[in-house]
């Protein structure tokens, strides 16, 4: 079966809703950063910090190389992966693409609570890069397969969004 692959920009709810969405359809998670992360020993920030972003990208390439040949899996990708037009064939090839989105508002809502993002460090211009990366990006997220806004949606609302979808699809084959 194919993987379901979320994208999305920083804090549109990959990991939250990419973890409920595998609880329900009993398939495995797996979160690009955190696998980096883990593989490499040490958080994103450390990674950015010590060898910069062309590194990080170096790593999430090959990340998404080889998580573009497992099967049936829950995928939370980094909001940059559409930056690469391979990573996005590669997923393509075996998943369904759905894109998370969220308002500006949200975004800068929901990631000023940690500070876990480096593009996002410079406090004082948070909204103005935030908006500068969202009118760079839009274009790619928008060749996902399916778009959901999860700005004023609970988790479980959204995870219902995305059921609906998969199952119009034809992408559970019967299940769930
Ligand atoms: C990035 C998003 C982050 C992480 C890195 C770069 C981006 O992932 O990969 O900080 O370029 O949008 P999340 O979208 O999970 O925060």
């Amino acid at each position: 079966m194919k993987n379901i692959v979320l994208i999305g920009f920083m804090g549109t709810g990959k990991t939250t809703i990419g973890r409920l969405l595998a609880n329900r359809l009993g398939r495995p998670f797996i979160d690009s950063d955190k696998k980096i992360e883990y593989e490499n020993g040490m958080s994103i920030r450390e990674i950015f910090n010590a060898y910069g972003e062309t590194y990080f990208r170096q790593q999430e390439r090959s990340m998404i190389a080889r998580l573009s040949h497992y099967n049936s899996t829950v995928i939370a990708a980094g909001g940059g992966v559409v930056l690469s037009t391979e990573n996005m064939v590669r997923l393509k090839r075996n998943g369904v693409i759905i894109a998370l989105t969220a308002s500006t508002e949200t975004i800068l809502e929901r990631t000023g609570r940690r500070n876990t993002r480096p593009l996002l460090d410079d406090f004082e211009k948070r909204e103005q890069i935030v908006n500068k990366l969202l009118k760079e990006r839009m274009e790619l997220y928008q060749k996902a397969d399916c778009h959901i806004d999860t700005s004023n949606s609970s988790p479980q609302q959204v995870i219902n969004e995305i059921m609906f979808f998969l199952r119009q699809g034809g992408y559970l084959r019967g299940r769930s």
